[in-house]
């Protein structure tokens, strides 16, 4: 199982740093390390299990936050109570967006960013990627709203970005009335 102590923090050079694409066949190491990653974010959501290992509650997390410097990332969104879909997007790019932009109320959150970061992130309302699952096999995935952020949110971190490089400290609210809250 993953611990919360293999993800690393923000301040690391790797979150930072260039990501390769994958090549397939996929060693049964990063199937493993898929799936690690993927029950982690289950276990993080659920109150139960979240409690027993003490995890903060995530709903992605992309390959260089686990110190893996290679173009990929999951997700495992809660769809309705209690029902969670699980998304792994390998080699992902995003083919078409909405002109429509929205950030999260609360602000967004990340396993690698342990404080509270005021400010608003602006996002895609919908956004489609396409990418490669663990076999290989191309998919494409529409998201809105909550997932269309967390989309977004993952493949910056496969580009360096973190959330908060988004938001201008001298003006954490800047261009609000432009976006629609969710
Ligand atoms: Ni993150």
């Amino acid at each position: 199982m993953l611990k919360t102590s293999d993800i690393l923090d923000e301040k690391d050079k790797r979150l930072r740093a260039h990501n390769k694409d994958v090549v397939f066949p996929l060693s049964d190491e990063r199937k493993k390390l898929i799936n690690d990653m993927l029950e982690h974010l289950y276990y993080s959501q659920v109150e139960k299990y979240a409690k027993k290992y003490n995890l903060r509650p995530g709903m992605g997390l992309a390959a260089p936050q686990v110190g893996i410097n290679e173009n990929f990332f999951v997700i495992c969104h809660e769809e309705e109570e209690n029902k969670f879909k699980n998304y792994v997007l390998i080699n992902p790019k995003m083919i078409s967006n909405s002109e429509e932009l929205i950030y999260a109320s609360e602000g967004e959150g990340c396993l690698s960013v342990n404080r509270d970061v005021c400010g608003i992130v602006p996002r895609y309302a919908r956004v489609t990627f396409v990418g490669y699952d663990v076999d290989g096999n191309l998919v494409k995935y529409r998201a809105r709203e909550e997932l269309s952020i967390a989309f977004q949110h993952e493949m910056d971190h496969l580009n360096g970005i973190l959330f908060f490089d988004h938001i201008d400290p001298n003006d954490p609210f800047k261009n609000k009335d432009y976006m629609r809250e969710i």
